[in-house]
């Protein structure tokens, strides 16, 4: 983890180069495996993203060599005659989702994929169905246990696929599995990025038979063999977008090296509307800012579209601009994440849903903001540079390239000693600060972590676990927090939500929470995308099957029987598994009494001693799921807090049962 430093209020002057696109850079090693034999990329991004691909393909067994020369920038070699494990661990899938696009090749190649789900990340919950939904198409047998989907296919067959939304990532997979499969595959509603197209012309130089990358329909003949290659790999179009908000946000004049201007068609085109003067210039794109930064509406969209991957960067822009703009995310549920950082800065910005409404021109001021994923990171990057002071942006594990951008520009700027550069300083200790003569802002306490706890028996367990590990959290007990539900206990750092049992895994997914402690029968139900490293072994049941006594239910009726139960989705799953046809009814309390009544001939509910059954003569059938409750983490808080959660962890490990 770094911070990054910068003192804002420099105009930026000079060249920078683009270097080699990162979302061109993963798939494309990726495809390597589709071949046997070493293949050469140049001008591949020196990022934290392509190191975990580099380690991915070492973990499958391919020899990776990396090296770099002036010119070419990064070169990586790849021999894949070795690989032979098929598998692409949960360590290395959870600091890098894009990983899952190993999954087509290794299917293709090897007739089998071991892949950890990706999960969601700070951006949005980012479901992989697309890609599984294809390759079932093509034959493939999906399988999804432990956290892990494993496909298998002795050969994949051509196919015809249609997207249900439009998924970069996976036009890509389909595409590379496609390229090995027997026949004809056509994929429709396929991504139109200049990033697939580029796979596309890699995968036809080793061999491939594709048409139409670049448009909404694809499609592939497939091929029994490819060869490895040499490819020099295109420019980072974001990247480019970015240094061209940079000038304009400083009011600067810089040509942006090395990027191809048919990639930006929709970025230039909203610079330009919002008073930015950019001209193609020979080997680049130049940027100038002249009069008012007019306000400017975008709204994300697929390729050609603008790029969600600009959005942040333009939000800040949109900071100088006089008047409101309003900027719509229809690509991810949650890339606002930005937001709450840019206001403390002073932005003027009001979230409404998937549409933010920034009023300008404000004044910024510097701040130590934090870092949550890429783009989001390189607006605050580009904030620091306007805003009066220091900002600390901290928590970047995005690797260099943030810091290099801004580096890169300052450097140009000193190129011309009569005009300044900007001041922008990767560090790893406030103290670097002090002793180079800027000075650290102050320290901010680090925020606390967010715990939900569901009232009842489990908050009341919680709270003696916590308290077995050192963790006081007694000020959250019922009576001492009386009717207050959110409890921030300074003293442990952790700001305590008392909310419905069932809730919790919400506040958790929805970045409420950073975490919380919910029953299995919850998280089972609920199904949702979250961590869950801890069973804290409190809050002990049964969900069981019941039935009155003495009327024994036949499982083999020739009609539909009835199920009531607060938990459908488990009930449903268990049935199923037993060959049980039967009606599900979901109520939300009082199940006991419904096979009573008539409502139904069974109940599934949870039970400690029996005595609730016992009481209402009904008799225990069967245990379905032996429930205590866990802790759960969402995946944007993992990435965030991941230290001290773990620590968290780590301690109550220590005392649980
Ligand atoms: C790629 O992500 C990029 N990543 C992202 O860049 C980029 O933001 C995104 O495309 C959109 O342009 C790489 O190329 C490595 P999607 P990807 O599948 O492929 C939904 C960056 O900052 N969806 O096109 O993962 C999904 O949830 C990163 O460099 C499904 O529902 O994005 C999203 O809402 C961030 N089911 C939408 O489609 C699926 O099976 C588009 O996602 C697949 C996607």
């Amino acid at each position: 983890m770094q911070n990054i430093v910068i003192k804002g209020g420099a105009r930026l002057t000079g060249e920078v180069r683009v270097s080699g696109s990162k979302n061109a850079a993963l798939p494309i090693l990726a495809s390597s495996l589709l071949a046997s034999g070493r293949s050469v990329y140049r001008n591949v991004p020196a990022l934290g993203d392509v190191r975990t691909m580099h380690k991915l393909l070492g973990e499958l067994g391919a020899e990776v060599e990396t090296k770099t020369e002036a010119k070419a920038g990064g070169i990586t070699f790849v021999d894949t005659s070795k690989v032979e494990n098929v598998e692409a661990p949960y360590d290395l899938v959870k600091t890098m989702r894009a990983s899952v696009v190993v999954l087509g090749p290794l299917t293709a190649r090897h007739g089998r994929a071991r892949v950890s789900l990706p999960g969601g990340c700070a951006i949005g919950a980012r479901p992989i169905d697309q890609h599984l939904k294809g390759l079932a198409a093509m034959g493939a047998k999906i399988e999804l246990e432990h956290g892990y989907v494993t496909a298998r296919a002795r050969r994949l067959q051509g196919a015809t696929i249609v997207f249900d939304m439009v998924t970069v990532t996976g036009t890509e997979n389909l595409m590379m599995a496609a390229a090995l499969a027997k026949g004809h595959t056509t994929l429709e509603n396929s991504a139109r990025e200049p990033e697939v197209e580029e796979l596309a012309r890699v995968l036809n130089k080793m061999g491939a038979r594709i048409q139409g990358a670049g448009t909404s329909q694809i499609t592939i003949e497939g091929v029994d063999e490819l060869q490895p290659i040499e490819h020099t790999i295109i420019p980072d179009r974001i990247e480019a977008g970015t240094l061209l908000v940079a000038a304009a946000i400083t009011r600067g004049n810089v040509l942006v090296r090395d990027c191809l201007p048919e990639h930006l068609d929709a970025v230039i085109a909203k610079l330009r509307a919002a008073g930015v003067e950019i001209t193609p210039e020979e080997g680049g794109l130049r940027a100038r800012a002249k009069g008012d930064l007019k306000p400017t509406d975008i709204s994300t969209q697929p390729f050609p579209g603008f790029p969600t991957d600009m959005q942040a960067q333009f939000m800040v822009l949109m900071t100088r601009a006089k008047g409101q703009s309003l900027l719509t995310e229809t690509i991810f549920e949650n890339r606002f994440m930005h937001v709450p950082e840019l206001q403390r800065m002073g932005a003027d910005i009001q979230v409404e849903g998937r549409t933010v409404a920034v009023r300008g021109p404000t004044r910024l001021t510097g701040a130590e903001v934090m870092a949550t994923d890429l783009r989001a990171s390189a607006s605050l990057v580009l904030a620091g540079l306007i805003a009066d002071g220091t900002t600390k942006i901290r928590r970047v594990y995005h690797g260099p390239r943030l810091r290099s951008a801004g580096q890169e520009a300052a450097r140009a700027g000193r190129r011309r000693p009569t005009r300044p550069g900007a001041d922008v300083k990767g560090r790893t200790k406030p103290a670097a600060a002090a002793t180079r003569g800027t000075t650290a802002a102050p320290p901010v306490p680090a925020r606390m972590l967010t715990l939900a706890l569901p009232r009842g028996r489990i908050l009341e367990e919680a709270l003696l676990l916590f308290r077995e590990a050192g963790i006081d959290l007694s000020a959250a007990d019922k009576t001492r927090a009386g009717r207050r539900l959110i409890i921030p206990v300074e003293a442990a750092g952790i700001r305590v939500l008392i909310v419905r049992d069932t809730d919790v895994p919400a506040y958790v997914e929805g970045g409420a929470a950073d975490l919380g402690i919910a029953g299995r029968d919850v998280l089972d139900e609920q199904g949702r995308d979250l961590y869950e490293p801890l069973d804290l072994g409190i809050g002990r049941c049964r969900m069981v099957v019941a039935e009155p006594e003495g009327r024994p239910v036949d499982e083999a009726a020739p009609f539909h029987l009835r199920y009531a139960t607060k938990f459908p989705e488990i009930t449903r799953r268990h049935l199923q598994s037993r060959g049980v046809v039967a009606d599900v009814i979901k109520l939300y309390g009082s199940i006991e009494i419904a096979p009573l009544v008539g409502l139904a001939d069974r109940i599934v509910d949870l039970v400690s001693s029996g005595e609730t059954l016992r009481q209402h003569h009904l008799r225990e059938v069967e245990t379905i799921l032996d429930v205590s409750a866990r802790i759960c983490v969402g995946r944007a808080a993992a990435k965030l807090h991941g230290d001290r959660i773990d620590s968290l962890i780590k301690r109550l490990r220590a005392v649980v049962r």
